[in-house]
């Protein structure tokens, strides 16, 4: 089984030559950092075979591929979600075409909620590691043997600790945590929450898990970073909105965009 990774990957030289090092998903809000990519070729994913388009308001549909702190980049501005379609494969012919273009790594990045207090809205997480609470897994119906995907360094500790390292040297450290991925589209109840935090939880998403799977099926090295948008249900006053998921990812935007870029030039050399 496998997607079109390899004519995606195609279209994208015959547009702009050359190899890539570090293939980047942007979640909820996030997609304002593929404006900062230079000598750059943007194509709708409607132009690549088979790339989904997100249903999702707030996020663009398009491949930015180039340059970013010196270092060559695709970055795929939008993701498709399980919950769009009840696919877990959606992003299987993305992630592909990232390691078809030479990425080595990839960095996802997500909104979410936060299960711990101290980790306010607005602040970035690193994810140390994820809970699969949905059930689904991009794998299921995949017949070679490699489908049996050894998880237990799935988040790669280097990335881990450079992400950590750029982030205390601009003098402001970065949380970690365990990421929770619930299916969506609604929100958790405040039930859920509790149990969230219980099991491990450090945030908790609609996103991402997929993807992750796939890239170490396709064995990329992960990095991955929430932007807490909001608390869990139960633990803010005020009701959960997507008003608020992007509005709070935007202002969390500019410390995400300066960790990013340091990120790169750190681990892309
Ligand atoms: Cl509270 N839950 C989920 N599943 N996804 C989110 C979120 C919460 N906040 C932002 N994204």
């Amino acid at each position: 089984m496998s997607g079109y990774g390899r004519e995606c990957a195609d279209i994208v030289r015959a547009a702009r030559e050359g190899s890539y090092k570090i293939g980047m998903i942007l979640g909820s809000g996030l997609g304002t950092l593929a404006e900062e990519v230079e000598d750059a070729v943007r194509i709708p994913y409607a132009h690549l075979t088979e790339f989904p388009v997100s249903t999702v308001t707030s996020h663009s549909s398009e491949l930015v591929a180039g340059t970013l702190a010196g270092v060559p980049v695709v970055i795929l501005s939008g993701r498709a979600h399980y919950y769009e379609g009840g696919d877990p494969t959606v992003m299987r012919t993305p992630v592909e075409t990232l390691k078809e273009l030479g990425c080595e790594i990839l960095l996802a990045t997500n909104a979410a909620g936060s299960l711990r207090e101290e980790v306010a809205p607005g602040s970035p997480m690193v994810i140390s590691d994820h809970i699969n609470w949905s059930g689904k897994n991009p794998l299921i119906g995949e017949e070679d043997e490699k489908r049996f995907l050894d998880m237990s360094a799935a988040y790669d500790q280097d990335l881990r600790e450079a992400m950590k390292k750029v982030a205390e040297e601009t003098g402001d450290p970065v949380a970690e945590g365990v990421y929770m991925w619930f299916s969506g589209p609604s929100f958790e109840t405040p039930a859920e929450i509790r149990m969230a935090k219980m099991l491990g939880g450090d945030a908790v998403g609609m996103s991402t898990v997929p993807e992750v799977i796939m890239a170490r099926f396709l064995g990329m090295r992960v990095a991955a970073m929430s932007i807490i948008t909001n608390y869990g249900a139960g633990m803010q006053t005020h009701a959960l909105s997507h008003d608020e998921t992007k509005s709070v990812a935007l202002t969390g935007m500019e410390r995400m965009k300066q960790l990013v870029r340091a990120f790169v030039k750190e681990v892309g050399q």
